[in-house]
């Protein structure tokens, strides 16, 4: 076997759809997968990486160009995904070298991260991927929202009006700066994103312009089921915002049976919520049931300094790295890290503040995956001594994940 690897073009779309289909054997048909290939949301098949022995292709993924947001700051980073191979060359490495070659693709165009959504953390885990906080996703009886949220509702949110595009956009884009992971969004993705006929949107103004927006979808699998409202995304500027369009769902309950929507880990907002479960029952062992924790997806670093430079940090300080080796082959990497308004320089260690040392998919959960450097030591995949971590944890605090757009 001599694998090359070389970009997709049209040519290749029919054996592409082959292996895709034989990888991800859902209800979608020819047509809907072709779309997927050659007109998604995130890329083209510029963006597809084929892997062809001997003439035929036997795997393909994708690495996506995104823009992602850590710490305030707009960071670089290749989503990997539709990873798959064609069942006669299984078990061969053939999926491993496809993504170490994306790995190079994303290092050479200089982005900070790779991110995907592993089918399963083992097979990434071992290329260099650490895991980032999961998310919690609540199924919330709309009658559990607070009457005064409702109040809110009706003094400042209204549905959306096709006028409403331009503010809707600089509201999920001033959101997206204070979220992690949460991606810049381009034209083409809003036009999609509008034209969903299913989607309603609706817009909130506490203080004249807009100041946030939620978008939903309501689903029954026949007439007179129960009716799920499943929350896509929430744009807030304030907590105001975000009570009034949390509000607005409340107002919903007379059709709606209930309300899913995803917090972020921290989120405290079931506090707020009387019977959040509203009549559901419960179990022997769990009394209240109030949703699903959804694993995160994984993030992997190549290039250590550039990992540390590009996101923003919460406040400034300084602290070692030393990011130990992963097999034999590798070099142990030392860096002092110096944070200054929120921006990180790296330069030679100097051991003048204490280290903390741990590995290559730990420091990439710190840095992008949510997971604080206490915890990290707490866990074992991080060491250093109690004084050190106190003091790195304010700098790298950052929002647990919560994305939105999986990809
Ligand atoms: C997931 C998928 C892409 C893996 O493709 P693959 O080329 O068979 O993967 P690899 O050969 O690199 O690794 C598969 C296993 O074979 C093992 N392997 C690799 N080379 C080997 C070799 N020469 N000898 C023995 N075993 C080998 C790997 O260690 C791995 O072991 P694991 O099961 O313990 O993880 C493929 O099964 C697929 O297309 N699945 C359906 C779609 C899917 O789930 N895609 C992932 C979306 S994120």
């Amino acid at each position: 076997m001599s694998l090359v690897f070389r970009a997709a073009t049209a040519d290749d779309v029919d054996r592409i759809l082959e292996v895709h289909l034989a990888a991800f054997p859902d209800a979608r048909g020819l047509d809907e997968r072709r779309r997927a290939f050659t007109t998604s949301v995130f890329g083209g098949l510029e963006d597809l990486t084929l892997a062809v022995d001997d003439g035929e292709i036997v795997g393909q993924a994708f690495l996506f160009p995104f823009e992602l947001w850590f710490g305030g700051r707009p960071v670089a980073a290749g989503g990997i995904a539709s990873l798959a191979v064609a069942p006669g060359a299984r078990g061969r490495g053939i999926a491993a070298q496809i993504v170490a070659q994306l790995h190079v693709q994303s290092d050479m165009r200089g982005d900070a991260l790779t991110m995907l959504y592993a089918f399963r953390q083992g097979f990434y885990a071992r290329l260099g991927y650490g895991a980032t906080t999961s998310r919690r996703r609540l199924a919330i009886d709309p009658a559990s929202i607070p009457a005064s949220w409702r109040s809110l509702a009706r003094e400042h949110v209204r549905g959306a009006r096709s006028g409403d595009r331009e503010a809707i956009c600089a509201a999920y884009a001033r959101t997206a700066q204070r979220k992690s992971a949460w991606a810049s969004r381009g034209e083409s993705f809003w036009n999609r994103h509008f034209a969903r006929e299913r989607r309603q949107f609706l817009v909130a103004a506490t203080d004249g312009g807009t100041t946030g927006y939620v978008a939903f979808g309501l689903e029954h699998e026949e007439p007179h089921a129960a009716t799920t409202l499943a929350v896509h995304e929430l744009c807030a500027d304030d907590d105001l915002t975000r009570r009034a369009l949390i509000g607005a769902l409340g107002a919903m309950r007379d059709q709606v049976a209930e309300i899913e929507m995803e917090v972020d880990a921290a989120d405290p907002i079931e506090l707020a919520l009387l019977d959040t479960d509203g009549r559901r029952f419960g179990t022997d062992v769990v009394e209240h049931d109030l949703g699903t924790i959804v694993g995160g997806p994984m993030v992997r670093i190549e290039d250590v300094t550039r990992a540390i430079e590009a996101r923003g940090y919460a406040a400034d300080g300084a602290f070692d790295v030393v990011v130990r080796r992963g097999d034999p082959s590798d070099e142990e990497i030392a860096v002092s890290v110096e944070v200054a308004s929120g921006r990180a320089t790296v330069s030679p260690p100097r051991a003048a503040h204490g280290a903390i040392r741990t590995s290559r998919a730990a420091l990439a959960s710190m840095l992008y995956g949510g997971l604080e450097p206490s915890r990290a030591v707490s866990l074992g995949l991080a060491e250093a001594d109690p004084r050190t971590v106190a003091r790195i944890d304010p700098i790298l605090a950052m929002a647990p994940l919560a994305p939105i757009d999986p990809f």
